[in-house]
C-alpha cells in the first residue's frame, strides 16, 4: 500500500524555517510536522503555537534520536549545515536542508559523503528551480523550443542590501545572493559551467566593502557546450526586487519578466506607468517555495529521485568560490581549479 504521510522533525524556526513549517502544516498535504527543534526554543514555540505543531525542542539530536521521524527539514543556520547532515544521515533520516550546505568544499564533501553511505535521500532549498516562469525557460531549452541555447542573462538584483551585520557573516555576495543565480545558470542551461569571470565594485554602500565584500558584480559564464553566459547582481535595484531571464538559442529566445502584485498599467497624459514589481523573496518566490517542499515529501514517499540534490549545491559552491577568486586575481577561473584541478 502506498504510504500516505510522511513524518517530519524540522530543524530551525527563524526566517525561511518559520515560512517553511507554515507550508508543511497547511500547503503540504502529505506532509505530517510533527516537532519544531531551535536552540532559542521560545521561538520554535511561538511557531509551533500558531501553527498547530505538536512539540518543540532546543535540541536537534532530540529530532534524530526520534523512531517515528522519517525526514527533517534544516532551516538553521549555514555554518551548522554540514554536521546536521551528517548526523541525520548516520541516523537514516531522510533530508531536506536550504542552501548552501557549507562555504567549504571539505565539509560539503564530508556531509555528501555521509548521505552517500547511508543512502538517504537529500534535497537542497534551491527554490527558484520551482517558480513558473523559471521553470518555463528551463522547458523551452529542454524541449528544443528555442534551438540550441547560445546565451543566457540572468538578472538579479536585490531591492537593498541587508544590515552590515549579515553581510560580514554571509560569505560574501557570490556565497549569499549569487548562489541561487549558479544554480540556475546549470539548471536553465541544463549543462555545466566550466569557467567563470567576474567583474564587481562596491557602489551601493561603501560599508559593504569595508567588511570585506561587494555589491555589484557581472560574472561571465563558459558553460561546458559552448554556450556564454552572464549574471548580472546588484545589492540593490531601488524600484524593487527584479529577477528576470532570458536565453537566445539558434531558433529563438526565452524570457521572462518580474512578477507584479497586480497586472494594471495606468495610461495618463505624460505617462504609463505601472505599480513596482513584488518586493523580495519572500513574495516573489512564495509558490516556489510550496512547490520545492511538495516533491521533496512526494519523492520520499513514492521513493524518485529528488529534484534538486547536493552534487547541485556542491556545483553551485564550486562557482562561488571560483567567481571570487576571479575577482581577486582579475582573471577567468576554471572551476577545475578550485576542484583540486590545475
Ligand atoms: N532558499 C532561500 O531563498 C533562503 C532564504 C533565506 C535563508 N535561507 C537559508 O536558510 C538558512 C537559515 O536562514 P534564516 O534567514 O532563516 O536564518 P535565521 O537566523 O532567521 O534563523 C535560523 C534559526 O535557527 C536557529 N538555530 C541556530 N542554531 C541552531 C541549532 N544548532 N539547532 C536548531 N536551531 C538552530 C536560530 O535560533 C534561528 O531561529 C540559511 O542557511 C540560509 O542560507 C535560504
Amino acid at each position: 500500500m502506498t504510504k500516505t504521510t510522511l513524518a517530519i522533525g524540522q530543524i530551525g524556526a527563524g526566517r525561511i524555517g518559520r515560512l517553511h513549517a507554515e507550508h508543511l502544516q497547511y500547503r503540504v498535504p502529505r506532509a505530517d510536522l510533527r516537532v519544531l527543534a531551535d536552540v532559542n526554543e521560545e521561538a520554535a514555540q511561538d511557531c509551533a503555537q500558531r501553527l498547530g505543531i505538536p512539540e518543540t525542542t532546543d535540541d536537534y539530536k532530540t529530532v534524530l534520536n526520534r523512531d517515528d521521524i522519517e525526514a527533517v527539514v534544516v532551516c538553521s543556520p549555514t555554518s551548522t549545515h554540514a554536521q546536521i547532515i551528517t548526523e541525520a544521515a548516520a541516523a537514516g533520516k531522510q533530508i531536506f536542508c536550504e542552501k548552501p550546505i557549507d562555504m567549504r568544499l571539505d565539509r560539503v564533501d564530508n556531509a555528501l559523503a555521509a548521505v552517500e553511505e547511508a543512502g538517504v535521500k537529500l534535497q537542497m532549498g534551491f527554490n527558484r528551480r520551482f517558480d513558473a516562469n523559471f521553470a518555463r525557460a528551463r522547458a523551452a531549452v529542454q524541449d528544443g523550443e528555442i534551438g540550441k541555447p547560445h546565451l543566457l542573462h540572468i538578472i538579479s538584483r536585490d531591492p537593498a542590501p541587508p544590515p552590515i551585520e549579515y553581510v560580514k557573516v554571509s560569505g560574501g555576495i557570490f556565497m549569499d545572493m549569487t548562489i541561487h543565480d549558479f544554480d540556475m545558470a546549470r539548471f536553465l542551461m541544463g549543462c555545466e559551467v566550466e569557467e567563470v569571470y567576474t567583474a564587481a565594485g562596491v557602489m551601493v554602500d561603501p560599508a559593504i566593502g569595508k567588511a570585506g565584500d561587494l555589491d555589484t558584480a557581472l560574472i561571465t559564464l563558459k558553460f561546458a557546450n559552448g554556450a556564454i553566459g552572464m549574471i548580472d547582481n546588484s545589492r540593490e535595484a531601488v524600484y524593487g526586487y527584479d529577477q528576470r531571464v532570458e536565453i537566445l538559442g539558434g531558433r529563438g529566445a526565452v524570457q521572462t519578466d518580474n512578477n507584479y502584485p497586480n497586472a494594471a498599467v495606468i495610461s495618463g497624459a505624460d505617462r504609463v506607468s505601472r505599480d513596482l514589481p513584488l518586493n523580495f523573496f519572500l513574495e516573489r518566490y512564495a509558490d516556489s517555495f510550496v512547490a520545492e517542499m511538495n516533491q521533496f515529501v512526494e519523492a520520499v514517499l513514492d521513493d524518485a529521485p529528488v529534484p534538486v540534490t547536493g552534487v547541485d549545491a556542491r556545483a553551485a559552491l564550486l562557482m562561488a568560490l571560483a567567481a571570487r577568486k576571479s575577482y581577486d586575481e582579475n582573471r577567468p577561473v576554471r572551476l577545475s581549479e578550485m576542484d583540486g584541478g590545475g
